[in-house]
């Protein structure tokens, strides 16, 4: 065998670095992260509630739920057993040939809590796979109608629905990567979410011109995620609901970060037939999509599985005896037995534990600890929605500082764009949620003072 290059130098670890690590750095790839310059990863040990454990023996309170998924915390002994005991059975088989018990009450079960007509779930293992068959779905529900010229998609600007190409070609095109890929992507259309009458009344003219090459919209529901935590109104989303009914429009909420309570009751409205109990924006607000996704919170962020739900009228439109109207999509690990026993279990929790009481609490914490920081300097907005606390900064400078500043503290935040954001387990105690949010407000501060 020829001999290997030698070890591409990367930045240093810290002494306290596991072997494991310092082997592992030259092959382990990285998210997001320019490899030559990006601080290493801490050294997990492991992770029980709202805290993770690190090899050097600290522990840290998670600020961030682990890119939002882990709702019950870490390490939940019930999530735990539910997949331990579908282990003894099998972790998997596919789903082109064998039922399994766990996928099939997943799917009975996730048609029971969504509203109106989303009854048909299929399974893939990740967010942006799940967007992409609801793009598929809507572009062959069309084709297999006769309407193969309704083809393109409208999102909007500050939109984020994952990293593969067809997702990528629907994110905010500054932020999305669009320029890198330019003329890889496919051109669709990405407008402004039309959050006030001037934006409203371009829409429609815009749906006028286009609606008639178009087969669906699609939109993160109140709070568009990676792309900054930006908010828009329920009224918002009524409004993309009467023009995809006038336009023939298949409405798709992407609710994979919004999903499982994480928003709690922040935008329900009763009155448009919205359920205070729902853990999804669709259910609070009233407005009902054809094609909802999810993922994240779905297994409580123990094990990748996502969800594309759609509605009875789009399911029906893949009957047919002829061959070609089938959907042509099918994951390897679609329904994965194990992810699959982890979404029950963590179903189990959501109902037997008062999760969105909690995201309530969570709620009334930000908004106390958060409002002092509104009227200092560089801070362009603070915003609480749910579980979910941002401050948007005029603009982000001494990124790594800031980071290394909130562990040096010993807890887990991780700013990004022009937001500094909490989002914590929703089980934290209230000790370690008081913690969290000291730091957090103490080190803005310090951060808008310049001494960061
Ligand atoms: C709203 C939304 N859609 C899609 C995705 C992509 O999900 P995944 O990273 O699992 O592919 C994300 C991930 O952050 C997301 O927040």
């Amino acid at each position: 065998m020829p001999d290997k290059k030698p070890p591409t130098p990367l930045p240093p670890l810290p002494n306290w670095a596991p072997d494991w690590q310092k082997q592992g750095q030259q092959h382990v790839w990285l998210p997001y992260a320019q490899m030559q310059n990006t601080s290493p990863p801490l050294a997990a040990q492991s992770a029980v509630g709202a805290r993770i454990k690190l090899h050097n023996g600290e522990e840290l309170i998670d600020g961030v739920s682990s890119w939002w998924t882990a709702a019950h915390g870490y390490n939940h002994p019930h999530i735990n057993q539910a997949i331990t005991d579908q282990m003894a059975d099998f972790s998997h088989l596919m789903l082109g040939g064998f039922a399994s018990e766990p996928a099939y009450r997943l799917a009975t079960r996730l048609s029971e809590k969504l509203p109106g007509d989303l009854n048909h779930v299929f399974f893939t293992e990740s967010g942006s796979v799940s967007v992409e068959v609801a793009l598929k779905m809507a572009i062959q529900f069309f084709q297999n109608q006769g309407q193969g010229q309704k083809n393109k998609i409208i999102s909007f600007m500050g939109g984020y629905h994952g990293d593969t190409l067809g997702t990528m070609a629907i994110c905010d095109p500054e932020e999305g990567m669009h320029s890198m890929f330019d003329g890889v992507l496919p051109e669709q259309f990405v407008l402004p979410v039309p959050t006030d009458e001037e934006h409203q009344a371009a829409f429609k003219t815009f749906l006028n011109d286009h609606a008639d090459s178009c087969a669906a919209i699609v939109i993160e529901p109140l709070v568009q995620g990676a792309g900054g935590f930006k908010a828009h109104s329920p009224a918002v989303l009524q409004f993309l609901r009467d023009c995809a009914d006038e336009h023939d429009l298949m409405l798709i909420f992407d609710e994979i970060m919004t999903g499982f309570g994480r928003l709690g009751r922040y935008a329900n409205n009763e009155d448009n037939g919205g359920d205070t109990d729902s853990l999804f924006v669709c259910g609070q607000t009233g407005v009902v999509p054809d094609i909802i996704t999810l993922s994240k919170a779905l297994t409580g962020g123990t094990l990748p599985l996502a969800a594309t739900i759609a509605t009875g009228r789009i399911f029906e439109g893949f009957m047919s005896e002829e061959p070609g109207k089938e959907l042509m999509h099918g994951p390897t690990f679609m329904g994965n037995a194990l992810s699959c026993a982890a979404a029950n279990a963590s179903l189990d929790l959501f109902e037997q534990e008062d999760r969105l009481g909690q995201v309530d609490h969570i709620a009334a914490q930000l908004d106390t600890h958060l409002s002092a920081l509104s009227d200092l300097p560089h801070i362009a907005d603070v915003r609480v929605m749910g579980a979910l606390g941002v401050i948007e900064v005029d603009e982000m400078r001494a990124l790594n500082d800031l980071k290394a500043r909130f562990v040096e503290q010993g807890v887990w935040i991780r700013p990004f764009g022009n937001v500094i954001y909490v989002m914590p387990p929703m089980i934290i105690s209230d000790d370690d949620l008081g913690y969290l949010l000291d730091v957090f407000v103490r080190t803005v501060t310090d951060w808008t003072a310049g001494k960061i």
